[in-house]
């Protein structure tokens, strides 16, 4: 009996045992797994927040530069100005021996067809050293980044850059149609301050991911660029023109150019310092209407081709298609190489050019829009006159211009005055009074 009590003892001991060892094993088996994946998942989140923090560091970065350049304008002694234009001097030196650098920025966002306008900058590119390509998107759309790659996987002067911030933009229901043009301003600023903070070049020339560019696109900004630098009246090169309809131009004169107060963007240069002073005000969305309130350019003035250097080929976009179809299908580009380089400029300096402007429209025999659409004068250059935004619009309208107003500003106007080139003569909308300032109310 004690002897089985003993083996009796022993059995129960052995299945004690027993089942320890095997429920301990079921334990720890999938707790071990489980071990694992937690512990994976600890380095994947380790790895997130540390590229996170990077990011953010990287922000921080930008911001305190911004900043502190910003300080600096701001505290600008005489030593520094004239340090300043003893640079600037240099910089048009630069400009004009070749040694100068103006990279180009291309803005993207989600559209594959931004290889077309890859194709064309790296066709058309004289010099790789003066013009790197720096790509950056916006949107984190895959396909668009696996095409963009494609170009800096082949030439490591085209580089990348994505926009980190891809979060919603929060709006009131009332704004949520134009959500694209705060997302589109959002990724200006930063690509921007990446262009001219971060990398620290002096200037840039901005080109959207839907433009074509003309063979002489590159050395219409190296001809141009010394201008910024000459006249501090002047604040922007643009490759654009808002009425480049081949009916409104004259054709034979690809290497005329105009100033102009309308901002037109489309292809366009801007320099760090000018970028300096507008950052901090930069608005929450459509920058370009904000760009052409004379308040937010100190009134200044940008260069404009009589014939774009830019066409633009985005049917599909934030402001969709009704826009190309009735208006940017009909912009001609450019196809002749113009010198830009090897010409005297100096006809388009503030000093030069107001004088002689304003003196020339007036002397000039005033015609109505019927008698320049009939072509019958004999004449080679005519005034139209206007009084009011009410005659300006319906003088507009027949000529085939644009009609619309920004900031009292119509499209491509100089000191009120709009010119183009309508059946052989060149043609001056100008206003009928001693023009002052643009009036805000108009439009
Ligand atoms: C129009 C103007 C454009 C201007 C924009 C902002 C014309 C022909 N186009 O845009 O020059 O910059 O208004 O007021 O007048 N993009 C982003 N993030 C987005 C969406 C778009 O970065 O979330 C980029 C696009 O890649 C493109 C640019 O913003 O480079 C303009 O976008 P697009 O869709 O072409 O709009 P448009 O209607 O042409
Ligand atoms: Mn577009």
């Amino acid at each position: 009996m004690r002897l089985n009590i003993r083996k009796f003892i022993f059995a129960i001991g052995i299945f004690v045992v027993l089942w320890l060892i095997i429920s301990y094993s079921s334990i720890f088996v999938p707790e071990d797994k489980s071990k694992n994946s937690a512990s994976r998942m600890e380095v994947e989140l380790d790895k997130l927040q540390n590229k996170m923090r990077d990011q953010l560091s990287d922000s921080y970065k930008l911001l305190e530069k911004v900043k502190s350049r910003l300080k600096k304008t701001e505290e600008k002694s005489i030593e520094d100005i004239a340090r300043e234009s003893f640079k600037a001097e240099n910089d048009i030196d630069m400009a004009l021996d070749g040694s100068i650098v103006l990279p180009i920025l291309v803005i993207a966002c989600d559209r594959v067809t931004v290889k077309r306008c890859l194709d064309n900058l790296v066709k058309f590119r004289p010099d790789k050293d003066t013009f790197p390509i720096i790509v950056s998107q916006d949107c984190g759309h895959n396909e668009t980044y696996k095409v963009i790659r494609s170009f800096t996987d082949a030439d490591p002067s085209i580089t990348v850059v994505q926009q980190p911030e891809l979060s919603e933009i929060p709006l009131p229901r009332a704004k949520v149609k134009f959500k694209g043009y705060y997302k589109i301003a959002r990724h200006y600023r930063f690509a921007l301050n990446h262009v001219l903070v971060g990398l620290e070049y002096d200037a840039v020339i901005i080109v959207e991911d839907d433009l074509d560019i003309s063979p002489d696109f590159f050395e219409y900004f190296l001809g141009t660029y010394p201008l910024l630098y000459k006249d501090p009246s002047i604040w922007c090169i643009s490759a654009w023109n808002d009425n480049g309809k081949k009916e409104l131009i004259d054709l034979s004169r690809p290497e005329l150019l105009h100033r102009t107060d309308f901002f037109p963007g489309l292809g366009w240069l801007l320099k760090r310092d000018t970028w300096l002073q507008l950052e901090p005000k930069w608005p929450e969305a459509f920058f370009d209407d904000w760009l052409r309130d004379p308040q937010n350019t100190q009134g200044r003035a940008c260069i404009r081709p009589e014939i774009s250097r830019t066409y633009s080929f985005g049917k599909i976009g934030v402001s969709k298609g009704l826009f190309f179809d009735m208006h940017l299908r009909y912009m001609q580009l450019n196809m002749e190489f113009v010198g830009f380089t090897k010409l005297n400029l100096t006809y388009l300096l503030k000093d030069n050019y107001d004088s002689s402007y304003t003196e020339l429209v007036a002397s000039l025999p005033e015609t109505s829009p019927e008698e320049v659409m009939a072509g019958a004068s004999t004449e080679s250059a005519l005034r139209v006159s206007y009084s009011s935004a009410k005659t300006y619009r319906k003088a507009a309208k027949k000529l085939g211009l644009m009609d619309d107003f920004r900031s009292g500003i119509p499209r491509t106007a100089y000191r009120g005055i709009v010119t183009c080139f309508i059946r052989n003569r060149r043609v001056y909308l100008a206003p009928n009074y001693e023009w002052t300032k643009y009036d805000p109310s108009w439009g």
